[in-house]
C-alpha cells in the first residue's frame, strides 16, 4: 500500500481508497471479508462476504452470492447495503453505505464465473437455496462432491445459482483510532467525485 498523510481530507479518501483496493489482492487483510449488511423487512440483516473487486474510486463494490439466498433476495434491484471492515493494524474502521443490485447475466457476471475457481464454484451445486432448514447438519452439497472440487463440466450446473452483488456507493466513512483522540470523516458521493468532511468521533 503507498504512503498516504491523512491530515488532510484528500490523504484521507486516498487512504480509503488504497485500503478497499489492497484488500481486493491480499486475502489476509481483515477488509478482505467485511461484513455486508442488507435489510429484512425493518431489521438488519449481516453477514461476512469476500470483497471481489473494487471499481473506479470506491464507486462499486463486487461480490458473489448465490441468488437463492435471503441477501439476494432481500437486495434484489436496489436494495440498501452497508460494507464494515475494521483493520487493527492501521486501527480504522472503514464504512460503505450504498444501493445494491443483484446480477444474473451480462459481461460482469459471465467474466465473474468464468474466473470463479473450481472450488468457489462447487458452492453454487448445493441441491437446497442457503438457509433452508435441515433435519440434521449438513454442508448440501452432492455427496460425491464432499471431498473434491468439480470438474469444470460439473460446475457448470451451478452457473445458474451464481449471481454478482454490485454496491454502488454513496456513502464512504473512516474512523482512526489514535492514543491522542480519534478522527473521523464522512465523504458523500458528488458526481463522479466524493466530498468529504471531518465529523466527531
Ligand atoms: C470468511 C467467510 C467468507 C464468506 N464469503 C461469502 C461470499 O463471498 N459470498 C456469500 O454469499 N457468502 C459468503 N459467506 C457466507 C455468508 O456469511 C452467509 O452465511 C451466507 O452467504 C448466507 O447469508 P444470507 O442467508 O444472509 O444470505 C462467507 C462466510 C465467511 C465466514
Amino acid at each position: 500500500m503507498t504512503q498516504v498523510s491523512t491530515d488532510h481530507l484528500d490523504g484521507v479518501l486516498d487512504h480509503i481508497i488504497d485500503m478497499w483496493s489492497a484488500a481486493v489482492r491480499n486475502r489476509h487483510s481483515p477488509l478482505h471479508t467485511p461484513t455486508v449488511c442488507s435489510v429484512s423487512g425493518d431489521a438488519p440483516a449481516p453477514r461476512i462476504m469476500v470483497l471481489r473487486a473494487v471499481e473506479g474510486p470506491c464507486a462499486t463494490f463486487r461480490f458473489h452470492t448465490d441468488v437463492r439466498s435471503s441477501k439476494a433476495l432481500q437486495i434484489d434491484a436496489a436494495g440498501p447495503v452497508a460494507i464494515l471492515g475494521y483493520d487493527p493494524d492501521a486501527r480504522v474502521q472503514l464504512i460503505v453505505r450504498g444501493v445494491g443490485r443483484i446480477e444474473r447475466s451480462g459481461d460482469i457476471v459471465d467474466r465473474a464465473w468464468e474466473t470463479s475457481a473450481l472450488s468457489s464454484r462447487r458452492c453454487y451445486l448445493a441441491a437446497h437455496p442457503p438457509g433452508t432448514q435441515t433435519p440434521e447438519a449438513t454442508s448440501g452439497l452432492p455427496e460425491a462432491l464432499l471431498n473434491r472440487s468439480p470438474t469444470a463440466p460439473e460446475s457448470e450446473a451451478g452457473r445458474e445459482n451464481f449471481c454478482v452483488l454490485l454496491v454502488d456507493a454513496v456513502e464512504l466513512e473512516w474512523l482512526k483510532l489514535t492514543s491522542c483522540g480519534n478522527q473521523r470523516a464522512l465523504f458523500q458521493r458528488s458526481g463522479n467525485g466524493w466530498t468529504g468532511n471531518w465529523i466527531t468521533p
